[in-house]
């Protein structure tokens, strides 16, 4: 069957969703969910989101080239989906999800303590599409947290990463299948 065109993205999926924390210029914390997302190189380490020009996110990256990327695991749904409401600018969306924050190492944007992965990451560069912007990062620094990862790898049966089908709708990543 034809799939209309506007749908073809959700033919790519599941997919893993982080919650994006940034910084206005005054030091307001933001942090929106986004699943259009994905590594692209690793050395360096550059990793690529899209999202809207009328975002916050987009708007707070612009203005601070700095934003922390962090994995949702699915203990953590319903927070995520409330940080996805929309609220005006300058509203921290982690404190009305009741989600806790710590300092970053090498940027401003805070780690999100819920979530067992955070990269550290520096605007590289941005594209700018007719109606959506693709923002990269350079990953300054990476963290897991004790038991995420396993050889090597995330730890799936661990982290229990949430992944994104499409509206309300998701999968848990929670085993692995070898070849
Ligand atoms: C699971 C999920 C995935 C989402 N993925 C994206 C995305 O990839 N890009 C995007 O622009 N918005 C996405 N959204 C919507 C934004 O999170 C939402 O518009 C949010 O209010 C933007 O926040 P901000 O204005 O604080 O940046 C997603 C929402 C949810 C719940």
């Amino acid at each position: 069957m034809l799939v209309d065109l506007e749908d073809a993205y959700r033919l790519i999926a599941p997919r893993p969703i982080v919650l994006i924390t940034t910084v206005d210029k005054d030091g307001r914390i933001n942090a929106a969910p986004i699943s259009w997302v994905t590594p692209v190189e690793s050395e360096p380490p550059i990793v690529i989101f899209s999202t809207s020009y009328e975002s916050d996110t987009y708007r707070n990256v612009s203005e601070t080239e700095e934003f922390v990327l962090n994995l949702v695991p699915e203990r953590i749904k319903k927070q995520m989906y409330t940080c996805g409401k929309s609220f005006p600018r300058g509203v921290n969306e982690l404190e009305k999800a009741g989600l806790n924050w710590e300092p970053s190492e090498k940027v401003k944007p805070p780690r999100i303590v819920e979530c067992p992965v955070n990269l550290e990451c520096k605007l590289d560069w941005i594209h700018q599409g007719p109606e959506y912007v693709v923002v990269a990062g350079r990953v300054v620094a990476a963290h897991a947290q004790k038991g995420a990862m396993k050889a090597g790898r995330l730890n799936v049966e661990q982290v229990k990463p949430l992944l994104h089908v499409s509206g309300k709708n998701f999968v848990i990543g929670d085993h692995e299948t070898g070849l």
